[in-house]
């Protein structure tokens, strides 16, 4: 197996450049299925999500050609079947972007039902429930969700849960559906504003992404469009964390800094300097990191995928954090491996409560999920001695060239081959 191993206690200083956004890139693709023409997606994060997605295309019949690392030409005119039950489909949540993209182009869909991190119970009810309301069927069988919709017709649709996979579901399926589709207590995501932008751009009506009623009225044909990817809030906020934890000054080059408000305020509450530029932010901690309380929450609140890395942040911060959970059930697994770094927590349901320690010391630790393992990679960086993280396929399902990006800014880490200690456990 390949783990990373880490020698902590550099602060970090230089440049560091973002890629696309992992969760707008594995949207986008799905709707390029909608598209009458060719499609060239610009700013692709090279990760295995992407490619996964790639590949899942081209088995459905897309021409993909990469004209660059991170600009995929993309032809779905050659898909002929509604039908996506391969392996490949069960190895990430995103998949199920294809029921409604293939529901939309063929008025029916059927896709093997989604993997991808576990924490907790993620269930589709509210992606069901939008496609109903578009006139769709929908019948779960063999681990195949089938929908059918003789007509897709727009819809009223009010979400029990802000869900931003029900949201950007419920949008690929209406952009072909008659009439309008109201989308109410939607998701205001920045990666839901750039799907609606893509759409949009082959030809879509869709109003009001980012706030949280959007409208969509229906188009019978989109076209091909060339449109580029957001930068990556979550990895941006990453590299951000890694500063705050280890000390130093890094310009965090490529982001929007609007998307990073909620990351931005929580940094300087804990008394970490940030400078903002157009197109960078710049992050300097000179001082101990002061405790603060954070809740998770659906955008513009904190989100859920930056809390085990400011888990890492309340671990070494002066006194005690509350950090809690607000959207998933059970987030909280990494906690149980950074105890093995020396941190001091105690978790209550969605709950967790931090004793900050004044430093951490390296460890063999496992990474649980994607954000699990960028946390572990924080702590590694920070604490004295040799860290070690396994089952790093979860890490790089999100985050691209994370040792080159690392020890460009000084951090000592590498990618080792471990022949002897077990394969890690398949990406779910
Ligand atoms: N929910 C339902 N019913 C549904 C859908 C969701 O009850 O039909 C609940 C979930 O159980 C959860 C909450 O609603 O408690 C929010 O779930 P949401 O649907 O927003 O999550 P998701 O679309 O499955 C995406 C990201 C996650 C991120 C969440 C929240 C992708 C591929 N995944 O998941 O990203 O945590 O939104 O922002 O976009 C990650 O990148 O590490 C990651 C896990």
């Amino acid at each position: 197996m390949e783990k990373f191993v880490i020698h902590g206690g550099h602060p970090l200083y230089g440049e560091v450049s973002i890629s696309g956004a992992k969760n707008a890139a594995v949207a986008i693709l799905p709707a390029v299925v909608l598209s009458e023409g060719v499609c060239v997606i610009e700013n692709l994060p090279k990760i295995s999500d992407v490619a996964i997605m790639l590949q899942i295309l081209t088995d459905l019949g897309a021409k993909v050609r990469m004209l660059s690392d991170s600009v995929a030409e993309i032809d779905p005119r050659p898909i002929s079947t509604p039908v996506a039950t391969g392996e490949l489909l069960k190895k990430m949540r995103a998949s199920y972007y294809l029921i409604g993209a293939l529901l939309g182009r063929f008025n029916e869909a059927e896709v093997a039902l989604p993997g991808g991190c576990d924490f907790g119970t993620r269930p589709i009810d509210q992606h069901l429930k939008g496609f109903a309301a578009l006139g769709g069927q929908a019948t779960v069988r063999q681990g195949n969700v089938r929908v059918e919709a003789p007509v897709l017709e727009g819809s009223h649709i009010y979400l029990d849960v802000v869900s931003v996979g029900a949201t950007m579901n419920i949008m690929l399926a209406a952009v072909k559906a008659k009439g309008m589709t109201v989308i109410e207590s939607a998701a205001k995501e920045p990666h839901i504003v750039d799907l609606a932008n893509f759409l949009n751009t082959m030809g879509a009506d869709i109003r009001g992404a980012g706030t949280d009623v959007i409208k969509i009225r229906g188009t019978d044909h989109l076209t091909g469009a060339t449109y580029s990817i957001i930068p990556d809030q979550i990895e941006a906020g990453t590299y951000m964390a890694a500063v705050a934890a280890t000390g130093g000054d890094v310009l965090v080059r490529n982001v929007i800094p609007k998307h990073l408000d909620s990351i931005t305020a929580k940094l300087e509450e804990m008394g970490v300097e940030i400078e903002e530029f157009d197109e960078a932010v710049r992050v300097r901690r000179t001082k101990p990191l002061r405790r603060c309380n954070i809740k998770t929450m659906p955008h513009p609140g904190f989100p859920t995928d930056m809390q085990p890395q400011f888990g890492v942040l309340l671990a070494i911060a002066n006194g005690t954090s509350i950090l809690t959970e607000g959207v998933w059930d059970n987030r909280f697994r990494y906690i149980e491996e950074l105890r093995r770094m020396g941190v001091q927590a105690s978790v209550d349901g969605k709950i967790a409560v931090f004793e900050g320690v004044p430093e951490l010391s390296g460890a063999k630790v496992r990474s649980t999920d994607l954000r699990a393992g960028a946390a572990l990679l924080i702590a590694g960086l920070v604490a004295k001695g040799e860290t070690q993280v396994g089952s790093i396929v979860y890490i790089d399902r999100g985050y691209e060239n994370v040792v080159e990006k690392l020890t460009g800014i000084g951090a000592d880490i590498e990618r080792r081959a471990f022949p002897d200690e077990d394969a890690v456990p398949a990406v779910r």
